[in-house]
C-alpha cells in the first residue's frame, strides 16, 4: 500500500485502533484510537518518529517494509507503551538502529519496556540531529503528561511531532483535521481525561513552542492539524484560570429523592442563565462528565447515602475529579439519606477526604431525609442563591 505523504520524504504510518473500546481500563474510547508513527527520510540518515502499541506492532512492520527504508534514528518523544510498545521488534529489524529520547525516557524505556538503555542515545534539550537535508530538534515538555515528554520539530518541513500533546482519541482515515468541530470535542475530550492534572505545566510548554513556525502538528493519537492555531488556541482557553458561568451535577440516587433535589437545583440555577451540566452516574460515560469539567465554575456531588457512606457511584465520581484536578472554583454536595442522620457530617467529611487535591471553595452541603420536602427545597433555594452570588461575583454579572 503507497505510504501517505506529509511532506516530500515525511510519511505517516500511523496504525488506526478502530474496535478499542477503553484506554488505561479507565477512559471510554467513543471513537476508538490511533497510535502514530512517522518516517522522515533525510538524504543521510532515515528516523521513525514513535512506534506504536504492541498489539499494532505487525501492521508497522510491515509499513516499515513497504517503504523500504534503513530506519538509523527511532525518536521516542514519550515512553508511554501506546508509543514505545514496538521499539525492540523494530531495533531487532534494524540492529544498527538506535534510540534517541532524553535522560528520563530512556529511564521509563528500560523500565517499562525493557529497551537495552546500550541502545539508546541521550538527546539534550533543544539538541539538533542532522539527516542530512532534514533537521530535527528536541524540544523537552516535561509533564505533558508524564515527566519524560518532549516534542521534535522537523525543521525544513516545519513539522513539529508533538507525542500525546494536542492528541485525541480518534481512529480516523483523514490524515489531517476534516471536520475541526468533531477534532475539537475528541481533542477535548483527550485534554480533560489526560491532560488536565497537568495544566499549569502544560501552559509553560505551550509557551515554550509557541515561537516555532510550525505549519503542521502531528500528534502521536489522532488527526494531524493543518492549522496549528485552531488546537494552540484550544489548550491556552482549557490550561488558563479562566471558568465558564457553569455548574457541573454528577449524581447517583437510589430511589430518585437525590435526582428531585439535582433536578430543582439546576431550575433555580438555570433560571438565573446559569448553564447546568448533570450527570447520571448510574449510566453516564465519565469522558463527557471529565469534559464538562475543563470549563465550569461550580461542581456540585449529588450522592444518596448508602449504610452511612456516600454512594460507591459517588465515590467513584470523587476520586475521579481528585485525579484529574479541575479548576472548579467552587465544590459542594446535595443528596438524600434515610435512617442515619448522625452519620450525615461524617459522610461529608469522606467527600472532602476523596478531593484533597481539589482548591475549591466548599459550599455548605445540603442532604435531606428521604423524599426532598418543603423544608428541603428552601435550603436548596438557599443554596442555590449562594451559588448565584458568587457566580455573579466572579463574571460580573
Ligand atoms: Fe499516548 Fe501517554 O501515551
Amino acid at each position: 500500500m503507497p505510504l501517505k505523504k506529509i511532506r516530500p520524504n515525511v510519511y505517516d504510518i500511523s496504525s488506526n485502533d478502530w474496535n478499542r473500546k477503553v484506554f488505561d481500563q479507565l477512559i471510554p474510547l467513543p471513537n476508538g484510537t490511533s497510535y502514530n508513527s512517522y518516517i522522515v527520510k533525510g538524504s543521510e540518515k532515515t528516523a521513525l518518529i514513535d512506534s506504536v502499541y504492541l498489539p499494532m506492532q505487525n501492521e508497522l512492520l510491515q509499513k516499515l517494509d513497504d517503504a523500504g527504508y534503513q530506519v538509523d534514528y527511532i525518536v521516542s518523544n514519550h515512553a508511554e507503551q501506546d508509543h514505545s510498545g514496538s521499539i525492540n521488534e523494530i531495533l531487532k529489524k534494524y540492529p544498527n538502529a538506535k534510540v534517541l529520547t532524553n535522560p528520563k525516557c530512556k529511564e521509563f524505556l528500560y523500565e517499562l519496556n525493557l529497551t537495552s538503555p546500550d541502545k539508546i542515545i541521550e538527546v539534550k534539550d533543544r539538541e539538533i540531529i542532522s539527516l542530512g537535508d532534514k533537521t530535527l530538534e528536541f524540544i523537552f515538555t516535561p509533564w505533558v503528561h508524564w515527566p519524560d515528554t518532549m516534542v521534535t520539530y522537523l525543521k525544513e518541513d516545519k513539522i513539529l511531532f508533538t507525542g500525546d500533546f494536542f492528541g485525541s482519541h480518534l481512529a480516523t482515515d483523514n490524515m489531517f483535521v476534516k471536520d475541526e468541530k468533531e477534532t475539537y470535542c475528541a481533542a477535548k475530550r483527550y485534554y480533560a481525561e489526560i491532560m488536565m492534572p497537568f495544566r499549569v505545566q502544560i501552559r509553560k510548554n505551550l509557551a515554550k513552542i509557541e515561537n516555532l513556525d510550525a505549519e503542521i502538528y502531528a500528534p502521536s493519537h489522532g488527526s494531524k492539524y493543518q492549522n496549528p492555531k485552531f488546537i494552540f488556541d484550544a489548550y491556552s482557553d482549557w490550561t488558563s484560570d479562566n471558568v465558564k458561568n457553569e455548574v457541573v451535577i454528577p449524581y447517583i440516587s437510589m430511589y430518585d429523592s437525590t435526582t428531585k433535589m439535582v433536578e430543582y437545583l439546576t431550575k433555580k440555577l438555570e433560571d438565573k442563565e446559569i448553564t447546568v451540566k448533570s450527570f447520571d452516574l448510574s449510566t453516564a460515560d465519565t469522558g463527557e462528565l471529565a469534559m464538562a469539567l475543563v470549563d465550569a465554575a461550580t461542581l456540585i456531588l449529588g450522592t444518596s447515602m448508602v449504610v452511612s457512606s456516600a454512594h460507591p457511584k459517588a465515590i467513584y465520581a470523587a476520586s475521579l475529579v481528585n485525579i484529574i484536578k479541575p479548576k472548579i472554583k467552587y465544590i459542594s454536595a446535595i443528596g438524600s439519606y434515610g435512617w442515619a442522620a448522625p452519620l450525615v457530617p461524617k459522610m461529608v467529611e469522606q467527600i472532602k477526604s476523596l478531593i484533597p487535591s481539589i482548591k475549591a471553595e466548599f459550599i455548605e452541603p445540603y442532604f435531606a431525609k428521604g423524599h426532598p420536602k418543603e423544608c428541603d427545597f428552601i435550603s436548596l433555594d438557599k443554596m442555590a442563591n449562594e451559588i448565584i452570588e458568587k457566580h455573579k461575583n466572579l463574571f460580573y454579572l
